[in-house]
């Protein structure tokens, strides 16, 4: 079976649609015949890409969630409409996540009281994931692809709300090994069901919003396109189809840092995360 023909009538959910790469893998993934459920945190943003896409595409079957990931209501409100509203759900790519910022810039706080980046790009998804879990088991064999990065940081348990000494590019990359950390736990918890994870680090500064507004970088490297197509091979590819908890550089298999291999990390990290987002409370 091609990649195309794995896709078509699939139910796809990217969070994070609205720009940037998010918003390419949903048009292409709208171009190859599949459910396409868009994310974003703002309504307006969120409509005109899914007309966009639709329009583009000729595909009628894409629709919008509205949801800010820096609020744990917000997302789990957002795993209730979609269990409540959708009937399958076979890939669910975590892609939302805010950059390292300007340098120099002070720490944010959710609006839970937890350090940005960690919620936005990490807590977020940790919950929306556990919430969304009975829908993909129904759904089996389902995919759940992880948008993590090359660049990462190792977590100190001691502060991992960066209280002392924040810097937004540390910050950025703490909550992208979290990602892999996570991945690498649930794919373990995983493994007797027919639920693939996986994470990857898509390309290397796609000139995307997040990194034309962090003056961390400078220049852009890679196409969008490119990450695209990664995230694509993650979510779709037969090759992939007994592959779980990896990591991948692109579409090749990787190493992260080694503190995703330290089991006793991954297991405050997951407490740690269990604590904060309360996955099993009822809606
Ligand atoms: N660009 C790169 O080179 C690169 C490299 C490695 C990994 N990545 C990863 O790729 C993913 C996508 O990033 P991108 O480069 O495409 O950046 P982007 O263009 O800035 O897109 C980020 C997406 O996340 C959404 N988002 C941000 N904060 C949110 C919140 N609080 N609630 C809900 N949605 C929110 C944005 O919504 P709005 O449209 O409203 O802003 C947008 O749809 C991220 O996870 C990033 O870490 C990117």
């Amino acid at each position: 079976m091609t990649q195309a023909q794995a896709i078509e009538n699939k139910t796809i959910l990217i969070t994070g649609a609205t720009d940037g790469l998010g918003k390419k893998v949903a048009l292409d993934l709208a171009f190859r015949k599949a459910r396409v459920i868009l994310h974003g945190r703002s309504p307006q943003k969120g409509r005109a890409a899914a007309e966009e896409i639709r329009d583009a595409s000729g595909n009628p079957e894409i629709s919008y969630y509205n949801a800010d990931c820096s609020s744990l209501d917000e997302v789990r409100a957002l795993a209730g409409y979609i269990r409540a509203n959708e009937n399958r759900l076979d890939v669910l790519i975590n892609n939302a996540g805010i950059g390292p910022g300007p340098a120099g810039a002070v720490r944010e706080k959710s609006r839970d009281g937890h350090e940005l980046r960690f919620a936005v790009n990490y807590l977020a998804a940790f919950l929306l994931t556990h919430r969304l879990l009975p829908l993909l088991r129904d759904s089996a064999p389902s995919r759940i692809v992880n948008v993590a990065s090359a660049g990462q940081q190792s977590i100190d348990f001691d502060d991992v709300m960066l209280e002392n000494g924040y810097d937004g590019l540390r910050a950025y990359r703490q909550s992208k090994l979290a990602m892999i950390l996570f991945t690498f736990d649930l794919a373990r918890q995983l493994k007797d069901s027919e639920i693939t994870v996986n994470c990857l680090h898509p390309a290397t500064l796609m000139p995307t919003n997040m990194v034309l507004e962090t003056d961390y970088f400078s220049g852009s490297m890679d196409p969008v396109d490119q990450g695209a197509d990664a995230v694509e091979y993650l979510a779709a590819s037969a090759e992939l189809q007994n592959v779980t908890g990896a990591y991948f550089n692109g579409k090749v298999r990787a190493e992260p840092m080694a503190q995703a291999h330290n089991t006793q990390a991954r297991q405050k990290l997951w407490e740690l995360s269990c604590e904060l987002t309360r996955p099993d409370d009822p809606a």
